[in-house]
């Protein structure tokens, strides 16, 4: 009786270990999508270093989705630095970043400046 309880005892505690090395081994955070590789961004300079820092903490769909001046860009970067605690890369670094933003992610045209006319909009 004894025997049987100190046996289920050290199964238990074994897979307890396992699920704590499965969970350990998540290799991304689970709100990064699993299906975002960086083989299907455009291949320029700048790829690794801007898919690597931008991902870690959210999908590059939340990036890619926007389209921004390299301003807007810098300004996105200083944000996710203040508000979210993202490195703070300057410099050369810093250009490598923004210059693949603002090559991939321009604004999307036609913008309403550009003479976009909204065709139900009343005479
Ligand atoms: C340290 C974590 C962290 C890193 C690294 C990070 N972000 Fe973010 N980002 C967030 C969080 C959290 C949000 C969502 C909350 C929010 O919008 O404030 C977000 C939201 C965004 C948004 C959406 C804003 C909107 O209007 O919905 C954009 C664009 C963005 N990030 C761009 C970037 C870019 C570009 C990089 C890489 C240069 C980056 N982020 C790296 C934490 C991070």
């Amino acid at each position: 009786m004894a025997n049987r309880f100190r046996v289920g005892a050290a199964f238990l505690s074994g897979a307890a270990a396992l699920a704590s090395v499965a969970a350990a081994q998540a290799p991304r955070p689970a709100f990064t999508p699993q299906d975002e590789r960086i083989e299907d961004l455009p291949d320029t300079p700048g790829r690794e270093e801007t898919f690597g820092l931008c991902s870690a903490c959210h999908g590059y769909r939340l990036v890619s989705n926007q389209g921004m001046t390299r301003e807007r860009w810098d300004d996105t970067l200083t944000w996710m630095v203040q508000r979210h605690g993202m490195a703070d890369i300057q410099g050369a670094d810093r250009d490598v970043v923004l210059d693949y933003l603002a090559r991939h992610h321009p604004p999307r045209a036609p913008s309403r400046a550009g003479g976009f006319r909204n065709p139900f909009a009343p005479e």
